[in-house]
């Protein structure tokens, strides 16, 4: 038998999440709501249906590797020169490219844990190693579990080339301010690249939190990832961006590209959905409105939910997380469970929220019932 590489052995195997109609059908329901991996719920923007009817035309032929037109569109918009962008096969492929580009074995990529599921694992295929610094569980000067940015800075040594800061932070919602994240840019050594991976950026109301590519400009050191899976709705063409002040991080990053990835598809669909950004707009202040809703309702039945500043919201409830997505999948609601520590829930329409809080009741009130009476 042929074996894989030992780290390659040693990561988890995949396991995919619950599929909706697969759901439905084994509980008897007509209808099972997803809410489990941060997509928008509004169909895809008009502009993009049209375009990509016209690319559908052309697919015989292989995309634009260079996507040398998005590359441009994305320059445009964030007035930055074209060879500091680099556009990828969604925005976990430019993280397994920089990691790729940057840790060879015997380097280090940092991080805070908990956060995006896919860091540790770029570094276990690099064969780096993963400096993991936890979230701050409580504090007085902002919200719940959000990045310890000193810690992290601390934590970085002369191995480490890649930190990753998830802003605002997958599963927590999250979000670090721009005086403790100019600190962090400030203490990091020129000689570690820092991510700043904005994946949820679009969903940020408050104006205390910095936009990277703002914060990049003269950090040579800084690189900044964006997708369009969120909020312009595109998760299922694959196609996610990177802009660094330094254009030589995009030349390290086009050398780890698997040819043709993004595909013409991909590529005409961004370009039409980036023309269509005040209907973008307005889609994510509906999603921001229904956030905040969300969010005091699951107040109101006493969970201590952070404010998020991202699509989804976080329900610290520990030990319970695993079994409180089954019953609520019990119920036709798919959220993301986080063994031992919580369950992501992703914003949906306003019907769909109602149906996860009546879900949620029906739990609760099962809970309440099942407790010896006092
Ligand atoms: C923090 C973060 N970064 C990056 C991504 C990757 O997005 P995509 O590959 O769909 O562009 C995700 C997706 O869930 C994410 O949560």
């Amino acid at each position: 038998m042929v074996s894989p590489r030992p780290a390659v052995q040693a990561l988890p195997a995949y396991k995919p999440g619950r599929n909706p109609a697969d759901l439905a059908r084994e509980i008897g329901v007509d209808r099972a709501v997803k809410l489990a991996s941060n997509e928008v719920a509004f169909p895809p923007l008009p502009a993009v249906v049209e375009a990509l009817a016209a690319a559908a035309a052309e697919t015989n032929r292989y995309p634009d590797n260079g996507a040398v037109v998005l590359t441009r569109a994305l320059a445009d918009r964030y007035a930055v020169d074209p060879a500091q962008v680099v556009t990828g096969c969604g925005a976990v492929m430019l993280c397994q490219q920089l990691a790729q580009s940057y840790n060879d074995p015997g380097t280090s990529l940092a991080f805070a844990w908990r956060s995006f599921e896919m860091y540790p694992l770029l570094a276990q295929v690099a064969g780096a190693r993963a400096i993991q610094v936890p979230l701050v569980p409580d504090r007085s000067d902002g919200p719940a579990d959000t990045h310890d940015l000193d810690a992290l800075a601390a934590a970085i040594d002369d191995t480490t080339r890649v930190v990753f800061v998830c802003n605002p932070n997958n599963p927590t919602g999250t979000a670090v301010r721009r005086a403790e994240l100019e600190a962090f840019l400030d203490a990091v050594p020129a000689s570690t690249l820092v991510v700043l991976d904005e994946a949820y950026r679009e969903f940020v109301t408050d104006p205390d939190v910095p936009d990277g590519i703002e914060l990049m400009r003269g950090r040579p050191n800084v690189a900044v990832l964006r997708t369009f899976s969120k909020a312009w709705g595109l998760a299922g063409l694959r196609v996610g961006y990177r802009i660094a002040e330094d254009p030589a991080v995009a030349v390290a990053v086009r050398k780890t590209h698997v040819p043709f990835s993004v595909s013409m598809l991909a590529q005409a669909a961004a370009v039409a959905a980036l023309a269509s950004d005040e209907e973008v707009r307005a889609r994510c202040a509906a999603v921001v409105a229904e956030r905040d809703r969300l969010t005091a309702a699951l107040r109101e039945r006493g969970l201590d939910v952070s404010d998020s500043q991202a699509n989804f919201v976080w329900l610290p409830v520990g030990e319970q997380a695993t079994e409180l997505t089954a019953a609520l999948e019990a119920r036709a609601i798919i959220t993301r469970p986080f063994a031992g520590e919580g369950v992501r829930v992703t914003v949906g329409t306003p019907q769909e929220d109602d149906l996860f809080l009546a879900a949620l009741d029906a739990v609760l009130d099962d809970a309440r019932a099942a407790l010896p009476a006092s």
